[in-house]
Protein backbone atom coordinates (compact mmCIF):
# COMPACT_ATOMS: atom_id res chain seq x y z
CA UNK A 1 0.00 0.00 0.00
CA UNK A 2 1.82 3.49 -0.97
CA UNK A 3 0.09 6.63 0.38
CA UNK A 4 -0.25 10.12 -2.08
CA UNK A 5 2.16 12.73 -0.48
CA UNK A 6 -0.54 14.60 0.57
CA UNK A 7 -2.08 11.88 2.54
CA UNK A 8 1.24 11.22 4.39
CA UNK A 9 2.30 15.35 5.34
CA UNK A 10 -1.80 14.63 6.51
CA UNK A 11 -0.43 12.04 8.59
CA UNK A 12 2.52 13.76 9.71
CA UNK A 13 0.72 16.22 10.94
CA UNK A 14 -1.52 14.89 12.83
CA UNK A 15 1.15 12.51 14.46
CA UNK A 16 3.01 15.77 15.51
CA UNK A 17 -0.38 17.13 17.12
CA UNK A 18 -0.93 13.61 18.29
CA UNK A 19 3.07 13.85 20.31
CA UNK A 20 2.02 17.59 21.43
CA UNK A 21 -0.90 16.26 23.45
CA UNK A 22 0.98 13.08 24.59
CA UNK A 23 3.30 15.81 26.14
CA UNK A 24 0.81 17.83 27.86
CA UNK A 25 -0.53 14.61 28.94
CA UNK A 26 2.45 13.63 30.65
CA UNK A 27 3.32 16.39 32.73
CA UNK A 28 0.33 15.37 35.10
CA UNK A 29 -0.58 12.35 37.07
CA UNK A 30 -4.09 12.14 36.39
CA UNK A 31 -3.58 12.40 32.60
CA UNK A 32 -0.65 10.52 31.96
CA UNK A 33 -1.83 7.66 31.33
CA UNK A 34 -3.80 9.08 28.03
CA UNK A 35 -1.04 11.53 27.28
CA UNK A 36 0.69 8.06 27.02
CA UNK A 37 -1.86 6.33 24.14
CA UNK A 38 -1.53 9.86 22.63
CA UNK A 39 1.83 9.35 22.34
CA UNK A 40 1.14 5.27 20.85
CA UNK A 41 -1.06 6.13 18.61
CA UNK A 42 0.56 8.96 16.94
CA UNK A 43 3.77 6.99 16.73
CA UNK A 44 1.81 4.20 15.05
CA UNK A 45 0.54 6.99 12.36
CA UNK A 46 4.22 8.21 11.84
CA UNK A 47 5.67 4.63 11.08
CA UNK A 48 2.76 3.49 9.14
CA UNK A 49 3.15 7.10 6.62
CA UNK A 50 6.10 6.26 6.47
CA UNK A 51 6.41 2.97 5.53
CA UNK A 52 4.02 3.88 2.92
CA UNK A 53 6.16 6.54 1.51
CA UNK A 54 6.40 6.06 -2.70
CA UNK A 55 9.95 6.71 -2.04
CA UNK A 56 10.65 3.71 0.29
CA UNK A 57 12.33 0.78 -1.52
CA UNK A 58 11.96 -2.00 0.42
CA UNK A 59 9.69 -2.38 2.56
CA UNK A 60 10.14 -5.52 4.20
CA UNK A 61 13.40 -4.98 4.34
CA UNK A 62 12.12 -2.02 6.90
CA UNK A 63 9.47 -4.65 8.29
CA UNK A 64 12.30 -7.04 9.56
CA UNK A 65 14.19 -4.98 10.97
CA UNK A 66 11.07 -3.20 12.92
CA UNK A 67 10.29 -6.50 14.30
CA UNK A 68 13.87 -7.20 15.48
CA UNK A 69 13.93 -3.79 16.97
CA UNK A 70 10.57 -3.97 18.86
CA UNK A 71 11.47 -7.59 19.92
CA UNK A 72 14.33 -6.53 21.61
CA UNK A 73 12.80 -3.43 22.75
CA UNK A 74 10.03 -5.44 24.24
CA UNK A 75 12.01 -7.89 25.95
CA UNK A 76 14.53 -5.33 27.56
CA UNK A 77 11.37 -2.88 28.60
CA UNK A 78 9.62 -6.09 30.38
CA UNK A 79 13.10 -6.83 32.08
CA UNK A 80 14.11 -3.53 33.34
CA UNK A 81 13.17 -2.47 36.52
CA UNK A 82 11.92 0.98 37.41
CA UNK A 83 15.42 2.00 39.29
CA UNK A 84 17.28 1.12 36.15
CA UNK A 85 15.33 3.41 33.75
CA UNK A 86 17.81 5.84 33.67
CA UNK A 87 20.51 3.27 32.14
CA UNK A 88 18.44 2.49 29.64
CA UNK A 89 17.18 5.62 29.41
CA UNK A 90 21.20 6.55 28.28
CA UNK A 91 21.80 3.20 26.15
CA UNK A 92 18.59 4.39 23.78
CA UNK A 93 19.71 7.93 23.33
CA UNK A 94 23.23 6.66 22.17
CA UNK A 95 21.29 4.51 19.62
CA UNK A 96 19.82 8.06 18.43
CA UNK A 97 23.14 10.06 18.17
CA UNK A 98 24.60 6.84 16.50
CA UNK A 99 21.49 6.77 13.71
CA UNK A 100 22.37 10.68 13.65
CA UNK A 101 25.72 9.85 12.91
CA UNK A 102 24.83 7.20 10.59
CA UNK A 103 22.43 9.05 8.33
CA UNK A 104 25.27 12.41 8.09
CA UNK A 105 27.94 10.04 6.52
CA UNK A 106 25.13 8.62 4.35
CA UNK A 107 23.82 11.53 3.53
CA UNK A 108 27.38 13.03 3.03
CA UNK A 109 28.37 10.47 0.72
CA UNK A 110 25.72 10.32 -1.53
CA UNK A 111 25.66 14.59 -2.33
CA UNK A 112 29.34 13.78 -2.46
CA UNK A 113 29.56 10.97 -5.12
CA UNK A 114 26.80 12.52 -7.42
CA UNK A 115 28.66 15.05 -9.66
CA UNK A 116 26.71 18.02 -10.78
CA UNK A 117 28.08 20.56 -13.47
CA UNK A 118 27.36 23.82 -14.79
CA UNK A 119 26.29 24.47 -10.46
CA UNK A 120 23.90 27.54 -10.19
CA UNK A 121 23.68 29.83 -7.06
CA UNK A 122 20.83 28.52 -5.68
CA UNK A 123 22.42 25.17 -5.94
CA UNK A 124 25.59 26.27 -4.41
CA UNK A 125 23.46 27.74 -1.28
CA UNK A 126 21.38 24.10 -1.34
CA UNK A 127 24.96 22.61 -1.51
CA UNK A 128 26.12 24.88 1.69
CA UNK A 129 23.40 24.44 3.77
CA UNK A 130 23.10 20.21 2.92
CA UNK A 131 26.96 20.55 4.31
CA UNK A 132 26.07 22.36 7.56
CA UNK A 133 23.69 20.29 7.91
CA UNK A 134 25.59 17.02 7.94
CA UNK A 135 28.20 18.93 10.17
CA UNK A 136 26.12 19.56 12.51
CA UNK A 137 24.34 16.16 12.65
CA UNK A 138 27.39 14.28 12.91
CA UNK A 139 28.91 16.54 15.42
CA UNK A 140 25.71 16.47 17.76
CA UNK A 141 24.71 12.96 17.00
CA UNK A 142 28.45 11.88 18.29
CA UNK A 143 28.81 13.66 21.48
CA UNK A 144 25.28 12.19 22.24
CA UNK A 145 26.78 8.66 21.68
CA UNK A 146 29.80 8.68 23.51
CA UNK A 147 28.21 11.42 26.09
CA UNK A 148 25.19 8.76 26.82
CA UNK A 149 27.50 5.50 26.31
CA UNK A 150 29.61 7.11 29.56
CA UNK A 151 26.20 7.64 31.60
CA UNK A 152 25.12 4.55 31.17
CA UNK A 153 28.13 3.30 32.12
CA UNK A 154 28.10 5.63 35.21
CA UNK A 155 24.88 4.41 36.29
CA UNK A 156 25.61 1.43 35.69
CA UNK A 157 28.52 0.99 37.79
CA UNK A 158 30.80 -0.15 35.01
CA UNK A 159 32.44 3.29 34.81
CA UNK A 160 33.84 5.45 38.08
CA UNK A 161 30.92 7.42 39.10
CA UNK A 162 32.99 10.43 40.18
CA UNK A 163 34.22 13.22 37.84
CA UNK A 164 36.82 12.60 35.56
CA UNK A 165 39.16 15.73 36.75
CA UNK A 166 41.43 16.12 33.53
CA UNK A 167 43.81 19.19 34.16
CA UNK A 168 42.67 22.17 32.09
CA UNK A 169 39.11 20.20 31.45
CA UNK A 170 37.40 23.18 30.89
CA UNK A 171 40.05 24.58 28.37
CA UNK A 172 39.87 21.36 26.75
CA UNK A 173 36.11 21.69 26.25
CA UNK A 174 36.31 24.95 25.02
CA UNK A 175 39.19 23.92 22.51
CA UNK A 176 37.15 20.97 21.24
CA UNK A 177 34.36 23.41 20.30
CA UNK A 178 36.19 26.33 18.57
CA UNK A 179 38.17 23.49 16.51
CA UNK A 180 34.81 22.26 15.47
CA UNK A 181 33.56 25.19 14.05
CA UNK A 182 36.29 26.14 12.56
CA UNK A 183 36.37 22.66 10.95
CA UNK A 184 32.45 23.54 10.00
CA UNK A 185 34.09 26.66 8.49
CA UNK A 186 36.79 24.84 6.40
CA UNK A 187 34.34 21.70 5.23
CA UNK A 188 31.57 24.46 3.59
CA UNK A 189 34.04 26.26 1.73
CA UNK A 190 35.89 23.36 0.56
CA UNK A 191 32.42 21.69 -0.75
CA UNK A 192 32.78 18.97 1.30
CA UNK A 193 35.83 16.59 2.54
CA UNK A 194 36.01 13.49 3.90
CA UNK A 195 38.91 13.80 6.46
CA UNK A 196 37.59 17.03 7.66
CA UNK A 197 34.23 14.98 8.37
CA UNK A 198 36.67 12.13 9.96
CA UNK A 199 38.22 14.52 12.04
CA UNK A 200 35.23 16.44 13.39
CA UNK A 201 33.50 12.81 14.52
CA UNK A 202 36.76 12.13 16.41
CA UNK A 203 36.66 15.22 18.11
CA UNK A 204 33.13 15.28 18.87
CA UNK A 205 33.11 11.39 19.56
CA UNK A 206 35.77 12.81 22.44
CA UNK A 207 34.40 15.94 23.29
CA UNK A 208 30.84 13.90 24.17
CA UNK A 209 32.96 11.52 26.13
CA UNK A 210 34.69 13.64 28.48
CA UNK A 211 31.87 16.46 28.79
CA UNK A 212 29.49 13.39 31.14
CA UNK A 213 32.83 11.57 32.26
CA UNK A 214 33.58 15.30 34.37
CA UNK A 215 30.57 15.03 35.51
CA UNK A 216 29.77 13.65 39.15
CA UNK A 217 27.38 11.05 40.25
CA UNK A 218 25.09 13.79 42.29
CA UNK A 219 24.44 16.08 38.86
CA UNK A 220 24.02 12.75 36.97
CA UNK A 221 20.15 12.88 36.85
CA UNK A 222 20.43 16.78 34.93
CA UNK A 223 22.97 14.71 33.03
CA UNK A 224 20.52 12.16 31.86
CA UNK A 225 17.53 14.61 30.92
CA UNK A 226 20.43 17.06 28.89
CA UNK A 227 21.46 14.02 26.83
CA UNK A 228 17.75 13.53 26.01
CA UNK A 229 17.52 16.55 24.53
CA UNK A 230 21.08 16.19 22.57
CA UNK A 231 19.12 12.90 21.30
CA UNK A 232 15.92 14.96 20.49
CA UNK A 233 18.61 18.02 18.16
CA UNK A 234 20.32 14.78 17.17
CA UNK A 235 17.00 13.16 15.39
CA UNK A 236 16.14 16.95 14.14
CA UNK A 237 19.36 17.42 12.32
CA UNK A 238 18.83 13.69 10.97
CA UNK A 239 15.31 15.13 9.85
CA UNK A 240 16.77 18.05 7.87
CA UNK A 241 19.53 15.38 6.41
CA UNK A 242 16.23 13.19 5.13
CA UNK A 243 13.69 16.02 4.29
CA UNK A 244 11.73 14.30 6.46
CA UNK A 245 9.50 17.09 8.78
CA UNK A 246 7.76 14.31 11.16
CA UNK A 247 11.33 14.11 12.51
CA UNK A 248 12.46 17.84 12.00
CA UNK A 249 9.28 18.21 14.48
CA UNK A 250 9.44 15.12 16.85
CA UNK A 251 13.51 15.77 17.44
CA UNK A 252 12.33 19.16 18.30
CA UNK A 253 9.67 18.81 20.44
CA UNK A 254 12.17 15.88 22.83
CA UNK A 255 14.99 18.38 21.98
CA UNK A 256 12.66 21.49 23.82
CA UNK A 257 11.12 19.13 26.46
CA UNK A 258 14.40 17.75 27.31
CA UNK A 259 16.00 21.31 27.89
CA UNK A 260 13.08 22.42 29.56
CA UNK A 261 13.03 18.85 32.03
CA UNK A 262 17.58 20.02 32.40
CA UNK A 263 16.65 23.60 33.33
CA UNK A 264 13.51 22.61 36.24
CA UNK A 265 15.82 20.00 37.42
CA UNK A 266 18.87 22.82 37.28
CA UNK A 267 16.70 25.15 39.15
CA UNK A 268 15.24 22.29 41.87
CA UNK A 269 18.94 21.53 42.76
CA UNK A 270 20.21 24.78 42.31
CA UNK A 271 22.97 24.50 39.57
CA UNK A 272 23.44 26.73 36.93
CA UNK A 273 21.96 25.43 33.48
CA UNK A 274 24.79 27.11 31.24
CA UNK A 275 27.86 25.18 33.38
CA UNK A 276 25.81 22.13 33.13
CA UNK A 277 25.70 22.52 29.40
CA UNK A 278 29.35 22.88 29.66
CA UNK A 279 29.98 20.18 31.45
CA UNK A 280 32.02 19.22 34.61
CA UNK A 281 30.20 21.80 36.72
CA UNK A 282 30.04 21.75 40.55
CA UNK A 283 32.96 19.43 40.72
CA UNK A 284 35.42 21.02 41.73
CA UNK A 285 34.35 19.79 45.58
CA UNK A 286 36.74 17.32 47.08
CA UNK A 287 34.37 14.80 48.87
CA UNK A 288 35.37 14.57 52.89
CA UNK A 289 33.71 12.34 55.05
CA UNK A 290 36.14 12.15 57.75
CA UNK A 291 34.40 14.72 59.69
CA UNK A 292 32.62 13.45 63.20
CA UNK A 293 28.98 14.02 63.45
CA UNK A 294 28.44 12.34 66.90
CA UNK A 295 26.88 9.31 67.80
CA UNK A 296 23.57 7.96 65.86
CA UNK A 297 20.52 6.39 68.21
CA UNK A 298 19.44 3.37 66.95
CA UNK A 299 15.45 2.34 67.28
CA UNK A 300 12.97 -0.74 67.00
CA UNK A 301 9.76 -1.17 65.10
CA UNK A 302 7.60 -1.13 68.08
CA UNK A 303 9.34 2.18 69.67
CA UNK A 304 7.90 3.60 65.96
CA UNK A 305 4.86 2.16 66.39
CA UNK A 306 4.57 3.43 70.04
CA UNK A 307 5.93 6.95 68.80
CA UNK A 308 3.36 6.73 65.69
CA UNK A 309 0.15 6.05 67.78
CA UNK A 310 1.05 9.30 70.42
CA UNK A 311 1.26 11.49 66.91
CA UNK A 312 -1.09 13.93 65.03
CA UNK A 313 1.06 14.61 62.21
CA UNK A 314 3.33 12.45 60.38
CA UNK A 315 5.23 13.29 56.92
CA UNK A 316 6.79 10.76 54.96
CA UNK A 317 9.52 11.27 52.60
CA UNK A 318 10.23 8.63 50.14
CA UNK A 319 13.33 8.43 48.80
CA UNK A 320 15.06 5.62 46.99
CA UNK A 321 15.69 3.04 49.33
CA UNK A 322 11.88 2.78 49.12
CA UNK A 323 11.83 1.97 45.37
CA UNK A 324 14.44 -0.83 46.03
CA UNK A 325 12.79 -2.59 48.40
CA UNK A 326 9.67 -2.14 47.25
CA UNK A 327 8.03 -0.62 50.32
CA UNK A 328 5.44 1.29 48.85
CA UNK A 329 2.49 -1.24 49.44
CA UNK A 330 3.58 -1.61 53.11
CA UNK A 331 3.81 1.96 53.07
CA UNK A 332 -0.02 2.83 51.87
CA UNK A 333 -1.16 0.23 54.41
CA UNK A 334 0.55 1.78 57.39
CA UNK A 335 -0.77 5.48 55.69
CA UNK A 336 -4.55 4.00 55.67
CA UNK A 337 -3.64 2.30 59.16
CA UNK A 338 -2.46 6.01 60.84
CA UNK A 339 -5.79 7.92 58.80
CA UNK A 340 -8.03 5.29 60.15
CA UNK A 341 -6.59 6.41 64.09
CA UNK A 342 -7.20 10.41 62.73
CA UNK A 343 -3.48 10.78 62.59
CA UNK A 344 -2.71 13.79 59.75
CA UNK A 345 -0.76 11.60 57.03
CA UNK A 346 0.78 13.40 53.58
CA UNK A 347 4.21 12.98 51.72
CA UNK A 348 6.80 15.11 51.25
CA UNK A 349 8.44 14.69 47.62
CA UNK A 350 11.69 15.80 46.46
CA UNK A 351 12.02 16.97 42.60
CA UNK A 352 14.91 14.47 42.25
CA UNK A 353 14.35 11.71 45.10
CA UNK A 354 14.90 8.22 43.45
CA UNK A 355 16.49 8.02 40.11
CA UNK A 356 14.32 9.45 37.98
CA UNK A 357 12.30 13.19 38.32
CA UNK A 358 8.68 11.84 39.00
CA UNK A 359 10.04 8.53 40.65
CA UNK A 360 8.37 8.51 43.64
CA UNK A 361 4.90 10.09 42.50
CA UNK A 362 4.78 7.27 40.14
CA UNK A 363 5.34 4.66 42.72
CA UNK A 364 2.74 5.77 45.24
CA UNK A 365 0.32 6.32 42.50
CA UNK A 366 0.61 2.09 41.92
CA UNK A 367 0.39 1.22 45.25
CA UNK A 368 -2.94 3.86 45.19
CA UNK A 369 -2.18 6.37 47.72
CA UNK A 370 -3.94 9.55 46.91
CA UNK A 371 -2.69 11.99 44.89
CA UNK A 372 -4.34 14.92 47.21
CA UNK A 373 -1.65 13.76 50.30
CA UNK A 374 1.41 13.73 48.18
CA UNK A 375 3.05 17.25 47.77
CA UNK A 376 5.97 18.51 46.34
CA UNK A 377 8.75 20.35 48.27
CA UNK A 378 7.52 23.52 47.92
CA UNK A 379 4.47 22.99 49.09
CA UNK A 380 5.20 21.17 52.64
CA UNK A 381 9.00 22.49 53.44
CA UNK A 382 7.41 25.19 55.74
CA UNK A 383 5.07 21.98 57.39
CA UNK A 384 7.92 20.09 58.82
CA UNK A 385 8.22 22.26 62.40
CA UNK A 386 4.65 21.47 62.66
CA UNK A 387 5.17 17.78 62.12
CA UNK A 388 5.76 15.46 65.14
CA UNK A 389 7.18 12.57 63.38
CA UNK A 390 8.46 12.42 60.16
CA UNK A 391 9.27 8.85 58.27
CA UNK A 392 11.80 9.52 56.02
CA UNK A 393 11.84 5.96 54.11
CA UNK A 394 15.09 5.25 51.95
CA UNK A 395 15.77 8.43 51.18
CA UNK A 396 19.04 10.37 52.01
CA UNK A 397 20.66 13.22 49.76
CA UNK A 398 17.19 14.54 49.50
CA UNK A 399 17.23 15.61 53.56
CA UNK A 400 20.41 16.18 54.09
CA UNK A 401 20.94 19.14 55.76
CA UNK A 402 24.36 19.87 54.93
CA UNK A 403 23.10 21.11 51.61
CA UNK A 404 21.37 24.38 53.58
CA UNK A 405 24.18 24.59 56.08
CA UNK A 406 27.95 23.91 54.87
CA UNK A 407 28.91 25.59 52.07
CA UNK A 408 32.13 23.03 51.23
CA UNK A 409 29.80 20.23 50.56
CA UNK A 410 29.40 19.15 47.02
CA UNK A 411 25.45 19.41 47.53
CA UNK A 412 25.83 22.79 48.69
CA UNK A 413 23.21 24.74 47.85
CA UNK A 414 20.21 22.07 46.12
CA UNK A 415 17.17 22.38 48.25
CA UNK A 416 16.35 19.74 50.20
CA UNK A 417 13.32 18.81 52.95
CA UNK A 418 14.20 20.22 56.11
CA UNK A 419 13.14 17.30 58.01
CA UNK A 420 15.21 17.96 60.78
CA UNK A 421 13.02 20.75 61.97
CA UNK A 422 10.26 18.47 62.65
CA UNK A 423 9.61 16.99 66.49
CA UNK A 424 10.99 13.15 66.04
CA UNK A 425 12.75 12.01 62.47
CA UNK A 426 12.89 8.15 62.11
CA UNK A 427 15.46 7.23 59.11
CA UNK A 428 15.04 4.02 57.69
CA UNK A 429 17.97 2.26 56.02
CA UNK A 430 20.17 -0.70 56.68
CA UNK A 431 23.51 0.50 57.18
CA UNK A 432 25.33 4.35 57.89
CA UNK A 433 26.11 4.12 54.31
CA UNK A 434 26.09 7.44 52.06
CA UNK A 435 23.30 8.11 49.42
CA UNK A 436 23.96 8.60 45.69
CA UNK A 437 26.01 11.45 45.79
CA UNK A 438 28.12 9.96 48.54
CA UNK A 439 28.37 12.35 50.87
CA UNK A 440 27.51 12.28 54.82
CA UNK A 441 24.61 12.97 56.37
CA UNK A 442 24.55 15.03 59.28
CA UNK A 443 20.78 14.50 60.11
CA UNK A 444 21.58 11.02 61.08
CA UNK A 445 23.18 12.25 64.89
CA UNK A 446 21.01 14.85 65.13
CA UNK A 447 19.28 14.89 68.36
CA UNK A 448 15.70 14.23 67.06
CA UNK A 449 16.28 11.77 64.92
CA UNK A 450 16.80 7.99 65.44
CA UNK A 451 17.88 5.04 62.76
CA UNK A 452 15.76 2.26 61.85
CA UNK A 453 18.21 0.00 60.19
CA UNK A 454 16.93 -2.57 58.15
CA UNK A 455 14.69 -3.55 54.77
CA UNK A 456 12.65 -0.60 54.36
CA UNK A 457 9.71 -2.85 53.55
CA UNK A 458 10.59 -5.29 56.30
CA UNK A 459 10.79 -2.15 58.59
CA UNK A 460 7.54 -0.72 57.54
CA UNK A 461 5.19 -4.41 57.58
CA UNK A 462 7.33 -4.53 61.29
CA UNK A 463 5.64 -0.94 62.01
CA UNK A 464 2.08 -2.05 61.01
CA UNK A 465 2.27 -5.53 62.78
CA UNK A 466 2.86 -3.65 65.38
CA UNK A 467 0.19 -1.05 65.45
P1 LIG B 1 19.76 8.37 47.93
O1 LIG B 1 20.41 9.61 48.39
O2 LIG B 1 20.38 7.59 46.83
O3 LIG B 1 19.63 7.42 49.20
C1 LIG B 1 18.93 6.22 49.17
C2 LIG B 1 19.09 5.55 50.51
O4 LIG B 1 18.27 4.40 50.48
C3 LIG B 1 20.50 5.11 50.80
O5 LIG B 1 21.00 5.86 51.89
C4 LIG B 1 20.38 3.62 51.14
O6 LIG B 1 21.05 3.38 52.38
C5 LIG B 1 18.88 3.42 51.30
N1 LIG B 1 18.42 2.11 50.84
C6 LIG B 1 18.76 1.46 49.70
N2 LIG B 1 18.12 0.29 49.62
C7 LIG B 1 17.35 0.21 50.73
C8 LIG B 1 16.46 -0.79 51.23
N3 LIG B 1 16.22 -1.92 50.55
N4 LIG B 1 15.84 -0.56 52.40
C9 LIG B 1 16.08 0.58 53.10
N5 LIG B 1 16.91 1.55 52.68
C10 LIG B 1 17.54 1.36 51.51
O7 LIG B 1 18.24 8.63 47.54
P2 LIG B 1 17.33 9.95 47.50
O8 LIG B 1 17.28 10.63 48.82
O9 LIG B 1 16.06 9.50 46.87
O10 LIG B 1 18.13 10.93 46.59
C11 LIG B 1 18.20 10.74 45.23
C12 LIG B 1 19.66 10.89 44.81
O11 LIG B 1 19.80 10.32 43.54
C13 LIG B 1 20.12 12.32 44.70
O12 LIG B 1 21.49 12.42 44.94
C14 LIG B 1 19.86 12.64 43.25
O13 LIG B 1 20.66 13.66 42.74
C15 LIG B 1 20.20 11.32 42.63
N6 LIG B 1 19.43 11.09 41.40
C16 LIG B 1 20.08 10.41 40.42
C17 LIG B 1 19.43 10.20 39.22
C18 LIG B 1 20.17 9.48 38.14
S1 LIG B 1 19.80 9.71 36.64
N7 LIG B 1 21.11 8.68 38.45
C19 LIG B 1 18.12 10.64 39.01
C20 LIG B 1 17.47 11.32 40.06
C21 LIG B 1 18.16 11.50 41.27
P3 LIG B 1 21.56 1.91 52.77
O14 LIG B 1 22.39 1.43 51.65
O15 LIG B 1 22.29 2.11 54.04
O16 LIG B 1 20.32 1.07 52.98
Amino acid sequence: MEFSQGLISAAYILAALLFIFSLSGLSKQQTAETGNWYGIVGMAIALIATIADPRVGNVWMIIVIMIVGATIGLKLAQKVEMTQMPELVAILHSFVGLAAVLVGFNSYFEMHHSVIVNITDSQQMATNIHLVEVFLGVFIGAVTFTGSIVAFGKLRGLINSAALMLPHRHKLNLAAGVVSFILMIMFVKQGGGDSTLYLLTFIALAFGWHLVASIGGADMPVVVSMLNSYSGWAAAAAGFMLNNDLLIVTGALVGSSGAILSYIMCKAMNRSFISVIAGGFGTDVVIDNDTDYGDHVETTAEAVADMLNGAKSVIITPGYGMAVAQAQYPVYKLTQALKDKGVDVRFAIHPVAGRLPGHMNVLLAEAKVPYDIVLGMEEINDDFAKTDVVLVIGANDTVNPAAAEDPTSPIAGMPVLEVWHAKNVVVFKRSMSTGYAGVQNPLFFKDNSQMLFGDAKDSVEAIFKAL
